[in-house]
């Protein structure tokens, strides 16, 4: 993917309080254009107070909004290339279906068979050709937030922002947009800014994705990074099942847990560093007693459809997750197996940068 220079939308510093309440703090990224983003965090952490500063609805209290390289807080919403698309639609219920997508282009007086034609192209794009006429309360949940794609779509943002759209419908439904989101975002070329609270929609969709807790942006990264190498204890719990136990980092590529030394193939931090350790249940394999790295006792299992899941306790009293293909019997002591590939060493209280330099230089060695 050809990747411009100049980011289309960028935050620098950006603060805001409600109330004396800082609700978002010292925000700082960058988007860059043709490219899809997720911000992916639980409720109430700053996600779509983002997005309302992206389309003008809230102005910030410190820092700078850039788009395109220019400074935007005190440009009007009005004058801003960017749409958003909201859960609960937004459509004028009164209007035909064609009337809510071609609102946009009349307001900016397209010539009429112009009109026509954007509107069809959109419909197309959603594939509710043959909806143009129907009123909205005639729509299911799904198709009416089609329309809101669509309208959305029709003024030819630079930007669309997607607040949580997809959070209204079922399973199956919500499954089948994620993708069609996916291919209209890489068939128009344009920038998506999604938001959500689910991690799996986050992983499945994004090119990049922001993890946002408490008004601060706490990791970001491709989804296969993010899940790979989170960096502190909030995101290795959201994002995916984990098993999070404390060690000590007795030197590198040695870690230390439940009373026993690892190798691992982490570096880069002070001999004998507390450090949180992270595995994965799919990384861990149940085996004979004597085989096991750990020795656990099973206490649970259930099925999950394409695997068990089965939680153990070794004899300090960790819970361990485990993801088997094959069932278990609860009471049974297994042996716990895992590679050092499989341990992931995080930091505590490492930001971003630190985190960024670290692997930096030891992968340069
Ligand atoms: N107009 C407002 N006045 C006061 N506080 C607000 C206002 N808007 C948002 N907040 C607060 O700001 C914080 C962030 O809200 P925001 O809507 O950005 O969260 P969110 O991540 O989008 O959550 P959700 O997943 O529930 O939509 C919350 O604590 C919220 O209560
Ligand atoms: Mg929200």
């Amino acid at each position: 993917m050809d990747k411009k220079v100049l980011p289309v939308i960028e935050f620098k510093n950006v603060g805001l309080s409600f109330d004396n309440n800082e609700i978002l703090k010292n925000v700082s990224f960058e988007i860059e254009a043709g490219q899809f983003y997720t911000l992916l965090g639980p409720s109430g952490s700053g996600k779509s107070t983002i997005l309302n500063l992206i389309s003008g609805q809230l102005s910030a209290d410190a820092g700078e909004i850039l788009f395109d390289g220019k400074v935007i807080n005190n440009i009007p919403a009005e004058s801003r290339r960017v749409n958003t698309v909201f859960q609960n639609y937004a459509l004028f219920p009164n209007m035909t279906v064609f009337d809510n997508v071609a609102f946009g282009p009349k307001l900016k007086k397209m010539p009429k068979d112009k009109i026509k034609a954007k509107v069809r192209e959109m419909l197309a794009l959603v594939k509710l050709e043959a909806f143009e006429n129907r009123a909205i309360q005639e729509l299911s949940g799904g198709q009416k937030q089609r329309v809101a794609i669509a309208r959305a779509l029709a003024n030819e943002p630079d930007v669309l922002l997607l607040d949580e759209p997809l959070s209204a419908l079922d399973y199956k439904l919500r499954k089948q947009m994620q993708s069609e989101l996916r291919a209209i975002q890489k068939r128009l070329g344009i920038t998506f800014i999604f938001v959500t609270h689910d991690q799996e929609e986050a992983l499945a969709m994004s090119d990049w994705i922001f993890i946002m807790n408490d008004g601060k942006i706490q990791q970001n990264g491709t989804p296969v990074d993010i899940y790979d190498e989170p960096i502190n204890h909030f995101v290795a719990d959201f994002i995916g099942e984990s098993n999070i136990v404390n060690g000590v980092m007795k030197q590198d590529y040695l870690v230390s847990f439940v009373n026993k030394d690892f190798e691992n193939l982490d570096a880069g931090m002070k001999p004998n560093e507390p450090v949180e350790v992270v595995l994965r249940p799919e990384d861990l394999d149940l085996v004979p007693v004597e085989q096991g790295k750990l020795i656990v006792t099973i206490a649970d299992q259930s099925f999950r459809g394409d695997f068990y899941e089965i939680t153990a306790i070794d004899d300090d009293q960790n819970e361990w997750k485990v993801q088997a293909t094959n069932p278990s019997t609860v009471g049974a002591r297994v042996g716990l197996d895992f590679g050092p590939e499989d341990i992931h060493v995080m930091r505590f209280n490492e930001s971003e940068d630190d985190f960024d330099a670290r692997i930096e230089s030891y992968e340069g060695e």
